[in-house]
């Protein structure tokens, strides 16, 4: 693992601490979706609110529109043809990052000409907003910072790699029975005298925070796996098997549907369909920290200094999405999605090269990342009916 300067030791000693006494106010036991909401977004603390570089090569991990600006340009050809569709309208980024595909989405919108009034982003975390700021000093359109998601709004609404941050629970199958996975702290001798946490499986007895929705949560799941023909019913799954999801998910997506009055909701994101993410295969589940490039699955290794991600279940987000009276216009892969832009994708040099094959080839990027794109009032059928989409449509694999 890289090594952790001394004033970095004391970042994470300080979180430690804050997740401690939340920790002792819950009783002891934390959920992990409370745990990682602390490691990442605890203001001034968590991984995605403090200092810390994160995106690209000197950071921890490495996004798609860090590695090539074609990511960008791909994109911009959809939001060209979609704001076009609508007559002109907004583009609003979730949580764009270091603000990178924020500055080449708007420049390749400049050269296509997009009929785009105003580049609208929205970060929760105070720290990425300023470096955004920063960044987009000088753009040739207008660009706000929302707090709140718009009314009425008309127009795309774009988020990278941003569901996979979302705190995530986890549950745990004990003897055919799914047991909530959380957090508790380890004793003093065993921690070497420092704050160290550990696993935690308890019931869903009803005695903690968020139970009832964990009992919920488990029992759709059962009843979805129980409706496909490889169905992983918990009984059968081995003891250890671990899994997750992001609670909020749902909610967070039909605040976003009931946002979009007109225009495109699409979201790119690590991820399967319910029934390949949750496949018995999949004994670890999904959960994955990044530390200056180095991936392990130890979310309680330096909080604050580590980001924490987990797969994200599409099936969830296009039943969302429906129930939200949105219309599921495409599911593909990034591959798809960018190819299909028709965007320039000649290399110029040995590194654009290198650039391309991370995003495209099926072996990094091209496949785990998917795209959802789900629409209201807007009629994309033209744009998706291309070949190459149509080979790599994979909106049956939902199960919706
Ligand atoms: C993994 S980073 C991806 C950043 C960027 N989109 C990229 O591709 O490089 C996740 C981003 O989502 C932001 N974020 C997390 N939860 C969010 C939410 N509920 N709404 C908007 N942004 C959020 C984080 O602060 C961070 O900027």
């Amino acid at each position: 693992m890289p090594d952790v300067t001394p004033a970095e030791a004391e970042h994470s000693l300080l979180l430690k601490r804050r997740i401690a006494e939340a920790m002792a106010n819950a009783g002891g036991w934390l959920s992990f979706e409370q745990y990682m909401r602390l490691a990442l977004y605890e203001p001034g603390l968590g991984y995605y609110s403090a200092g810390a570089v994160k995106f690209g090569e000197s950071g921890d991990f490495i996004t798609a529109p860090e590695i090539s600006p074609f990511f960008a340009r791909a994109c911009a050809q959809f939001f060209d043809r979609s704001l076009r569709a609508l007559g002109g309208g907004d583009l609003l980024e979730l949580g764009p990052g270091s603000g990178r595909f924020a500055v080449d989405a708007i420049l390749a919108m400049q050269e296509l000409k997009t009929p785009l009034s105003r580049y609208q982003m929205l970060e929760v975390s105070a720290d990425l907003r300023a470096r955004q700021q920063a960044l987009l000093q000088q753009m040739p359109v207008q660009t706000d910072w929302l707090y709140t998601l718009p009314i009425d709004f008309s127009g795309v609404i774009f988020g990278n790699e941003v569901i996979d941050a979302l705190p995530c629970d986890r549950f745990v199958i004990r003897s055919g029975e799914m047991w909530r996975l959380g957090v508790g702290q380890m004793e003093a001798e065993q921690a070497d005298q420092s704050i160290a946490f550990e696993w935690r499986a308890r019931r869903a007895d009803g005695r903690c925070a968020g139970d009832e929705e964990f009992l919920i949560q488990t029992d759709r799941l059962c009843r979805s796996w129980g409706s496909w023909d490889l169905s992983p019913a918990a009984e059968t799954l081995p003891d250890g098997y671990c899994g997750e999801w992001q609670p909020t998910l749902a909610a967070w997506i039909a605040a976003l549907a009931q946002s979009l009055s007109a225009g495109a909701l699409v979201l790119a994101d690590y991820g399967l369909p319910r029934n390949q993410l949750y496949h018995p295969d999949r004994v670890v589940g999904s959960l994955r920290c990044h530390q200056r490039h180095h991936a392990h699955t130890d979310p309680f290794l330096w909080p604050g200094l580590v980001d924490i991600t987990s797969w994200v279940d599409f099936t969830a987000v296009a039943e969302a999405a429906m129930a939200a009276g949105l219309t599921v216009s495409a599911f593909t892969t990034q591959m798809g999605f960018l190819l299909a832009s028709g965007a320039d994708a000649t290399p110029h040099n040995a590194r654009e090269a290198q650039g391309l094959r991370q995003l495209l080839l099926p072996g990094e990027m091209g496949e785990a990342i998917k795209f959802i794109v789900l629409s209201r009032d807007l009629d994309l059928t033209e744009y998706f009916a291309q070949d190459l989409l149509v080979r790599q449509d994979l909106r049956d694999s939902l199960g919706i």
